[in-house]
């Protein structure tokens, strides 16, 4: 073989081997794409971060209400026949099941929060089967959320006093926390599930109080 030849078939082999790499990397370039496309065509949506399958009524009646129960019923008096017996948590147990309620209303302000909730699934209150106006009630929600979640803001707040509360073993404080945490929830409620009740004597402003105003 000459070394012509030789230079020749050597600048063949380099032709051929760049056209080859050439068509590995658009290969390559195409192979992701081509699995883009394929994924846009079978798309399966973005995995959705809240779902809120249940309604307020729900978590209201699962949720929040059990947990402030609980609470409210930690430190208390029962009078019967035998006379008054003083509830209150003694052990450690028992300020542990405390604040464990304390934490369940905390997070609770973020089920609340959650955009797209439903009212309720009938016309009916969960607690006595009366009327419940759920249409109204959704107009409200819908059109100021802003001021739900200034509400939900408020009973974060009260459970976060709530958990302090309990770690300190702080009777006293449980007491009076137990009457704010009645305000958070009167302060919603009356704010959008019955707007047109009277506020009792005293009672925190509503809408004032979240800072937007409501429109019903
Ligand atoms: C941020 C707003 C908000 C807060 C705070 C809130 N709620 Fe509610 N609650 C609602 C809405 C809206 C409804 C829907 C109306 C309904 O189901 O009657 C509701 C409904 C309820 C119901 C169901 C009534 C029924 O029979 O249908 C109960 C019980 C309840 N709430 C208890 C509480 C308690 C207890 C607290 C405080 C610890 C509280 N809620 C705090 C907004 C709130």
């Amino acid at each position: 073989m000459t070394p012509r030849v030789r230079s020749l078939i050597l600048t063949l082999t380099l032709m051929v081997w760049a056209a080859g790499f050439a068509q590995a990397c658009r290969g390559e370039r195409e192979a992701p794409s081509d699995a883009g496309a394929r994924n846009a065509a079978n798309a399966t949506p973005a995995a959705q971060a809240y779902v809120p399958s249940s309604t307020f009524q729900e978590v209201m009646d699962s949720v929040v209400d059990p947990a402030a129960d609980y609470v409210w019923e930690a430190v208390s008096y029962r009078a019967d026949m035998k006379g008054v017996t003083e509830r209150r948590p003694r052990t450690d147990a028992d300020w542990h099941q405390l604040r464990q309620h304390a934490v369940v209303l905390v997070e609770a302000a973020n089920l609340i929060a959650v955009p797209g909730r439903k009212v309720a699934a009938t016309n009916k209150m969960v607690e006595d089967g009366g009327p419940l106006d759920v249409a109204a009630i959704q107009k409200r929600l819908d059109a100021n959320h802003e001021s739900l979640v200034a509400f939900a803001n408020g009973l974060r707040t009260v459970g976060q006093q709530l958990i302090d509360a309990s770690n300190r073993h702080d009777v006293d404080a449980i007491t009076e926390l137990g009457g704010t945490l009645d305000e958070a929830c009167e302060a919603c409620h009356r704010t959008f599930w019955y707007p047109d009740e009277p506020p009792p004597p005293g009672a925190p402003a509503t809408a004032a109080a979240a800072g937007s105003p409501v429109k019903k």
